[in-house]
Parts: structure tokens; C-alpha cells; sequence
């Protein structure tokens, strides 16, 4: 067979040593040792761990950087202050404003490897600004990023007795998701119809749903139950997710406990955003204050699809951020007491192939006949790419090579110690030594 592209030495997340990876037509065609060359296009990455693309399933591109160089700060770090900053800062934004952020934020994933996004965009706006103009973008970006747009009525799906046609609007322009959160709506009775109109409103549109869910530290918050009674009634096994879900944490643990069974039972998939919500929660407690993520071990025990994401980059919910899911992992690994070995693992799985499942990417994997989207990442094994958040040295899109980011050296002057250019070499001293 002859390859248009060949990786070759690669060290595959299962551990195999020493794996070419032959690339025809953009997609993965041969992983063996010691492929023929025949002329294809080599890219040496021995030693290097190859990995499909980190995937973030629950982000806010609509909002992303929007605080860079602005005035505004969210002075108390909770989520009514950002939404109340979100509503002040959103309404002078324009259809160029959203593409400009979204494209340059764009930039900084591709650089980190993260070539799949899911993007929660606030169809509050009866002109959808902004849905129309990330509904441009998914088509501008989609030779390098798989983008899938949530309708998601922030203010509140019965804010405005239109939203409805809103949301069937955006469907209409390319959003793949809908979304909602029940939790902001006026009272836990409007919650609950709002799961199930907008679970109505997905069924009839074959699409799929994504709810912010239960955002907050209260233990009487619950609008998952009826996010699975709705999952159940409407036939939707596996296409919904609960976001956030951070309520989970305070709740008392015979009811987790119960609820935790019907959510696997009803398939959910769970999305936790670590470093935002370990920043937005415990914010109305004095000591102890609670992290304020979902039980994310036992979720994944009873068989859920849990993933970790970002969330938020830059924006009035959360100033940090940089589209690094090694980050995301890192956090999540720590927060969850996920750090053991297995836990590592899955925390790696969290940021790549459990949000590609999620989010029904199928073209998405490392394996052959899958779409030749990889990562050759600075390091060994998934558990020290974590540990380091390893440097991407090459990313890879349907068999192209789009970005690259040579080593970063270190030039050491230390009284007895050799110089040393990679600190790699500290961690994994040569047999015979530098
Ligand atoms: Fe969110």
C-alpha cells in the first residue's frame, strides 16, 4: 500500500512501542512497525505518544475572550454576576465581534490539539446575533474544526413566550444540540416544563440534547430526575447530556445514589467542567467550601460516558483558560481523586474519546478507517502527558500537518550540573547519558 503521509515510531496510548501509522486519503490506513516508505511523506515522532484530538464538548464561544482588554470584572466570581455582566457586555456585541473571538480563540485550540468543540451559543437575542453568526463560522472552520452548535436560552427558556420558534430558527440554520437550564428559570415548576418542551422541540428535530443542569450548590436542585424522565419518555437513550450537574455534590447520598441508577439506566452522558465550576461554586459558604463538581467516579462505575471540559476561556464566568485539555484533565484528575493509574486513564479518555462519543463524532478514534485527526504529543504515556501537560508537537487533520510547535529548551548554568536543552532528559535519562 502506498501512504501519502507515515508517522513513524509512534508510542500508541495502549502502550505498543515503535507503531507507524500509514495515512492515505485523510484517513488512517496501516498501524504496524516498520511500514514501507514508498515515497510517502515521513514525520519521525519516535518516542512520542500519538493520540486521537483532544475534544471539548461544553464550551461558550459566543463569550470566549471577551474580557480580554475589557473593563468589566466579575467582581464576586459567582454565576449570577457573570450572567448579569454576560447580559451588560452581549448587547452592544456584533455579528463581526463573535467571529472575530471565535476564530482567533480557534487559532489557540488548533495549536493545543483540540480539533472538536461543542459550543453552547445564548439564543436570549430575539435577532440571534450571535447564533447566526457562529453558524458562519462552523462552515468558515470546518476544513480544521468539528463544531457543533447548542441552541441554549440562557436568560431562560420562558424569558420571552417566543423562545420556542427561536429555537426551532436556529435548528433550522445548522445548530446540532438543544440546550437549556433549568435551574434559571423563575421557579423549579417552570424548570421542569422547560426540560420538557425543549426535549419536545430535540425529538421532533432528531437532534440532540445538552442541558446546563442544576449549576449551583443547592441539594434540593433536581432538575436531573426529570432530565432522565424525559430521556426516557421521548425515546432519547444515549443523545442526552446532563451538563454541569454540580448540585450532585451536595446532595445527600441515598438520593445520589438512586439517582445515579436511573441516569445510567436512561443512558446520560455527563459533562463536568472542572477548573470553572471548582472556581463559580462554594461561593456562598464560609468553611467548609465545597468543590461543587458531580460525583464523577460513581457516575462513571455505573457506566455513564463522563467527560471533562472547558467550559468557559477568558469570559465573565471564568478569566483563565487557554484550550488546553491537558489542563482540564489535570484539574479533573485532582478534584475527582482520579490520580491512580486507572483514574489517570480515564481522566485522559474524559478530554479525547468519551466527548468524541458524546458529541456522536464516529470519524473520530485511532484506529484504521477512522479520519486521520492526531495529536503527537511530548511525552510517553497518556498519564505523564497529563502530569506534564505535554507540549504538542504536531497536529494532524484529515492526513495534513496544520500546526506545529518546535521544543522548548531550557539553557541551564549550574555549578557541576551539564547543560541541559530538554528537560525531557531529566525525567528519562538516556542508558548512557547525556
Ligand atoms: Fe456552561
Amino acid at each position: 500500500m502506498a501512504f501519502d503521509l507515515i508517522l513513524t515510531g509512534a508510542v500508541l496510548p495502549d502502550g505498543r512501542l515503535g507503531q507507524d501509522i500509514g495515512i492515505v486519503e485523510g484517513k488512517i490506513a496501516q498501524i504496524a512497525a516498520d511500514l514501507p516508505r514508498d515515497g510517502a511523506e515521513v514525520m519521525d515522532v519516535t518516542g512520542h505518544l500519538v493520540t486521537p484530538p483532544f475534544v471539548d464538548a461544553h464550551f461558550h464561544l459566543d463569550a470566549t475572550l471577551s474580557i480580554a482588554g475589557a473593563d468589566e470584572v466579575n467582581e464576586t466570581g459567582t454565576l449570577a454576576d457573570g450572567i448579569a455582566l454576560w447580559e451588560e457586555m452581549s448587547a452592544a456585541m456584533t455579528a463581526d465581534d463573535y467571529r472575530d473571538r471565535a476564530l482567533r480563540y480557534f487559532d489557540i485550540a488548533v495549536s493545543q490539539g483540540l480539533l472538536a468543540v461543542r459550543t453552547h451559543v445564548d439564543v436570549t437575542d430575539a435577532n440571534l446575533v450571535a447564533a447566526q453568526a457562529l453558524a458562519e463560522v462552523k462552515r468558515e472552520v470546518a476544513d480544521y474544526i468539528d463544531l457543533q452548535l447548542v441552541a441554549f436560552p440562557q436568560m431562560g427558556f420562558f424569558c420571552r413566550p417566543d423562545m420556542d420558534d427561536s429555537i426551532r430558527t436556529v435548528l433550522d440554520l445548522g445548530f446540532d444540540v438543544v440546550g437549556g437550564a433549568p435551574h434559571l428559570e423563575q421557579t423549579a415548576a417552570l424548570g421542569r416544563a422547560s426540560i420538557t418542551a425543549l426535549c419536545e422541540i430535540a425529538a421532533e428535530h432528531d437532534a440532540m440534547v445538552d442541558m446546563h443542569c442544576d449549576e449551583n450548590d443547592d441539594p434540593a436542585s433536581r432538575h436531573i430526575e426529570t432530565l432522565v424522565h424525559e430521556t426516557r419518555r421521548l425515546g432519547l437513550e444515549g443523545r442526552v447530556t446532563g451538563s454541569h450537574l454540580t448540585s450532585m455534590h451536595s446532595m445527600d447520598n441515598f438520593y445520589a445514589a438512586r439517582l445515579i441508577t436511573q441516569m445510567a439506566q436512561a443512558e446520560m452522558n455527563v459533562i463536568v467542567n472542572p477548573a470553572v465550576n471548582l472556581h463559580l461554586q462554594g461561593r456562598y459558604d464560609t468553611y467548609p467550601k465545597r468543590r461543587g463538581l458531580a460525583r464523577v467516579p460513581e457516575l462513571m462505575q455505573a457506566g455513564c460516558a463522563v467527560a471533562f471540559a472547558q467550559d468557559c476561556v477568558m469570559d465573565p464566568w471564568y478569566p483563565l483558560g487557554r484550550g488546553c485539555l491537558l489542563d482540564i484533565a489535570y484539574l479533573g484528575a485532582h478534584a475527582c481523586h482520579l490520580i491512580e493509574p486507572a483514574g489517570l486513564w480515564a481522566c485522559f479518555e474524559a478530554v479525547t474519546d468519551v466527548p468524541a462519543q458524546i458529541m456522536e463524532l464516529d470519524h473520530l478514534g485511532l484506529a484504521v478507517g477512522k479520519s486521520a485527526d492526531l495529536v503527537v504529543l511530548e511525552a510517553r504515556d497518556p498519564a505523564e502527558a497529563i502530569r506534564l501537560r505535554a507540549p504538542r508537537r504536531a497536529v494532524i487533520r484529515r492526513g495534513q500537518i496544520i500546526s506545529q510547535t518546535p521544543p522548548a529548551h531550557a539553557r541551564l548554568t549550574l555549578p557541576g550540573r551539564p547543560e541541559r536543552l530538554d528537560l525531557m532528559h531529566a525525567f528519562h535519562p538516556a542508558p548512557d547519558g547525556p
